[in-house]
């Protein structure tokens, strides 16, 4: 595990999703404020650039793993990192009447955005600091955004603790493939195609996209995720994937 390379974060030994790109960052503080700045004014783009990117399936793939991690009608979720609401909307179509969705994330542009697309409970907070009581939730969703944390065991902990007890985690995240052909397929569409589609919504989408393939591209692998649901007391950890790329991960407070 990476060691802390600065002040910040919010646990003394943090595991990093990511080594420091100081390409884009010196400091966790500017790292905080270029992802929320880049997330801000990308957020009119990004529902066209991640359409885009996962070639149409995202908003089906979201549906469909949310019925195959077993959300039920009437069932209370907290979707964290919910950016446009994608991943919400999902949820409460999925949920009903009788259950709710509250959507959160840091940046106002992308949560301006969930609101417009009709997620109603909406609150503006990190990962690392959620603002609800112990045991409120029936299922925790995160949704291609844990390479934005500060640590992966602080977040975690923070899932299991607004969980109910036999509450479950869901987290979605884009793996590098393990196959030399498709890892370079893979960094050709998501390092190059799409940054250079993204510029057409201006350069800080653009630049949003070449860092978001870099941080998949450099992120732990997938078994370090495992282990962290599993370290902060999350029962059954587990990793189902999708052609090598599309990860989901599991736990049960
Ligand atoms: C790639 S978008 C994912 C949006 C949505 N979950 C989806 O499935 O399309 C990543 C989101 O993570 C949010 N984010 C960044 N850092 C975060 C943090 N520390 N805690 C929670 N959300 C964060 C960003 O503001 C952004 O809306």
């Amino acid at each position: 595990m990476w060691r802390p390379f600065l002040k910040g974060g919010n646990s003394a030994n943090p595991v990093r999703p990511h080594p420091p790109l100081d390409r884009y960052y010196r400091t966790e503080e500017e790292r905080l404020r270029r992802v929320r700045d880049w997330f801000d004014h990308s957020a009119a783009h990004y529902d066209w650039i991640t359409q885009a990117l996962s070639l149409g399936s995202g908003h089906w793939y979201r549906a469909r793993i949310l019925r195959t991690a077993g959300l039920d009608r009437g069932a209370r979720v907290l979707d964290v990192a919910c950016g446009t609401g994608v991943l919400a909307e999902a949820a409460t179509r999925q949920v009903g009447p009788e259950g709710f969705v509250v959507g959160l994330d840091p940046s106002a542009g992308m949560l301006s955005r969930a609101q417009a697309r009709g997620v109603r409970q909406l609150v503006q907070a990190t990962a690392e600091a959620i603002p609800f009581a112990d045991a409120s939730f029936d299922l925790v969703t995160m949704g291609y955004a844990l390479r934005h944390v500060a640590d992966l065991e602080t977040v975690f902990s923070e899932y299991r603790r607004v969980l109910r007890p036999g509450g479950r985690v869901l987290v979605l995240e884009i793996s590098r493939p393990s196959s030399r052909f498709a890892y370079r397929a893979l960094e050709l569409w998501l390092g190059r195609v799409v940054p250079a589609l993204s510029r057409l919504g201006g350069v800080k989408p653009r630049e949003l996209m070449a860092y978001y393939w870099e941080t998949i591209d450099r992120c732990v692998p997938p078994e370090s995720i495992v282990e962290a649901l599993g370290r902060v007391g999350l029962e059954r950890p587990e990793r189902r994937v999708e052609l090598g790329i599309f990860s989901a991960y599991l736990g049960e407070a």
